[in-house]
């Protein structure tokens, strides 16, 4: 994790295992996410090597586990209520990224598989190479997406064509993701890295009470009701419109 000014980078590090995912890492998420210093305006989400993420480390569905990592089969052996409340703050790896008003860049190169296209999902925006490939693998294991996924999917592509993605677990390409709207751009792999520096300097650029607001309307605006929703745009613009005349007096 690195600051720069505004700019907060997340990365993933483990490059030789694909970036798998695991509790552990989904609770730092949740952390960073959750404490996020206000100044921070723009999060960018990251992976080194040649993949985002292969997904959840696939050890931790063994009767072995992952070394230093909780077991997720001991829940699951006790019963669905206890596997549930055991997922529940893991989601908030993913989750929490939405409650900020910081926007959330995620840069996606290589394979984002199962736990990794859901934590591509959990961004405000992907930026992608040209090599992406999301695959939502989850029913393949006879399970079903559960880390936050379901509900950006469903919102950037549409019922039907996110449930074609979730059952077969088929690759989504580059050209595929910015056609349906999982990606704002698709970029050869070594621009990957500028093409995110360009889009986080555009975010930057924006006036910043403004970009703030943004986020938490554009947000509501999926779930709140009509009535609702215009209430938040005009109590939104009251306090911008209200700093800016205040400011333009006091500069007067
Ligand atoms: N869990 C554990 N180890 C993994 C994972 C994973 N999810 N993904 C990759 N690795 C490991 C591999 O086992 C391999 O380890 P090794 O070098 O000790 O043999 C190493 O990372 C490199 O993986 P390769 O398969 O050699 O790399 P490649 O680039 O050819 O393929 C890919 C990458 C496509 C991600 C492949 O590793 C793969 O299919 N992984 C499993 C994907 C998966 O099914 N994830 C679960 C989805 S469901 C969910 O996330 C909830």
């Amino acid at each position: 994790m690195s600051r720069d000014g505004a700019v907060l980078t997340v990365v993933l590090d483990n490059p030789t295992r694909r970036n798998a995912q695991t509790p552990s890492l989904w609770l730092a998420l949740a952390e960073v996410a959750e404490n996020l210093d206000p100044e921070v305006r723009v999060v960018v989400l990251k992976a080194d090597g040649s993949s985002f993420s292969g997904g959840i480390d696939l050890g931790m569905l063994t009767p072995e586990g992952v070394a230093g990592e909780v077991s997720l089969l001991a829940p699951a052996a006790e019963g669905a209520e206890a596997m549930a409340e055991t997922i529940a703050p893991y989601q908030r790896g993913f989750t929490a990224w939405a409650d900020v008003d910081a926007v959330v860049v995620a840069a996606v190169q290589g394979h984002a598989i199962g736990a990794g296209f859901q934590l591509a999902l959990a961004a405000d925006l992907r930026v992608v190479a040209d090599d992406v490939h999301f695959a939502m693998r989850e029913t393949s294991l006879g399970l079903v997406p559960d880390l936050g996924g379901t509900g950006p999917l469903v919102a950037l592509v549409g019922y039907s064509k996110a449930l074609e993605i979730c059952v077969t677990g088929r690759a989504v390409g580059a050209a595929e993701a910015v056609a349906s709207g999982l990606a704002s751009v698709a970029v050869p792999v070594d621009e990957l890295t500028a093409t995110t520096a360009d889009l986080v300097a555009a975010i930057l650029a924006a006036p910043e009470p403004a970009a703030r607001a943004l986020k938490p309307l554009l947000r509501s605006a999926g779930v709140a009701g009509r009535d609702e929703q215009l209430r938040n745009e005009r109590e939104a613009q009251g306090r911008l419109l209200h700093d800016l005349v205040t400011r333009a007096q006091a500069g007067a």
